[in-house]
């Protein structure tokens, strides 16, 4: 096959690695919140599970420690060395993959669970879908995408408050600088809520639920069609 020069690089943006690992690497209660959402998504012993984006691996240690086959995928070597080092304090056999939601290595029909929070808005809407059709094709039929990120509720004539709102949630919640919310804005590429469920739908998702909570962030709970019952 001739080499796609046309692809999009997912690796342009890596060399702010070390400020969004420093960022990560912090102690709060984000291993309940995980083993919570994991409990809701019904995960078993067995189950092969992906987290795409992994960030430190939060999520995919309680998954794994919940006795899942877990791949921990993040494009970042910088937050997958964080990611080691955290799922192996709390021994919990995950798998590493340094690739990204373009390029991770699947089998098809492979997966009972993919999870992707607060990645997706790394890429611009095509790319968007490229990936969400990526990970319908890895997913076993009947299998969920459980799909987290920054998206938009309003038209752009009400975003300023919605930023605003956002940038003041995510300081006082999370401990963030003001300066991740101004690059967000500028550089990275949320889009509305109605596209993110547009293309979902389009690529095969069934929409089981999307809940949009707190300032900005889009819930989306996804089924790929078939399977049994
Ligand atoms: C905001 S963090 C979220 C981390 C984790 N999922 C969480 O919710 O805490 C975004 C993560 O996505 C990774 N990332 C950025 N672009 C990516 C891509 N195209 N594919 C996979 N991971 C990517 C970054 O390295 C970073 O670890």
């Amino acid at each position: 096959m001739l080499a796609r020069d046309w692809y999009y690089n997912e690796r342009g943006r890596i060399g702010l690695e070390p400020v969004v690992a420093s960022i990560y690497d912090r102690h709060d209660d984000s291993d309940r919140r995980a083993r919570a959402a994991l409990t809701m998504l019904g995960v078993q012993k067995g189950w092969r599970v992906a987290d795409i984006g992994c960030g430190n691996a939060v999520l995919a240690t309680e998954a794994a420690l919940m006795g899942a086959e877990v791949d921990a995928v993040d494009i970042s070597p910088a937050m997958l060395r964080l990611a080691e080092v955290y799922a192996r304090d709390r021994r919990a056999p995950v798998r590493m993959q340094s690739a990204g939601l373009l390029s991770f290595a699947y089998q098809p029909n492979s997966y009972d669970l993919i999870v992707s929070e607060f990645t997706l808005h790394h890429l611009p809407d095509f790319w968007k879908a490229v990936a969400m059709s990526r990970i319908h094709a890895a997913l076993k039929p009947g299998a969920n995408f459980y799909l987290r990120d920054i998206v938009f509720v309003s038209m752009p004539d009400g975003s300023e408050r919605s930023v605003e709102q956002w940038a003041d949630f995510h300081i006082k919640n999370h401990d963030f600088v003001r300066d991740s919310v101004v690059t967000h804005m500028r550089d990275e590429y949320s889009t509305f809520g109605w596209v993110m469920e547009r293309m979902l739908t389009e690529v095969g998702f069934t929409l089981v639920s999307a809940d949009y909570h707190a300032p900005m962030h889009g819930t989306y709970l996804l089924q790929k069609p078939g399977g049994q019952g």
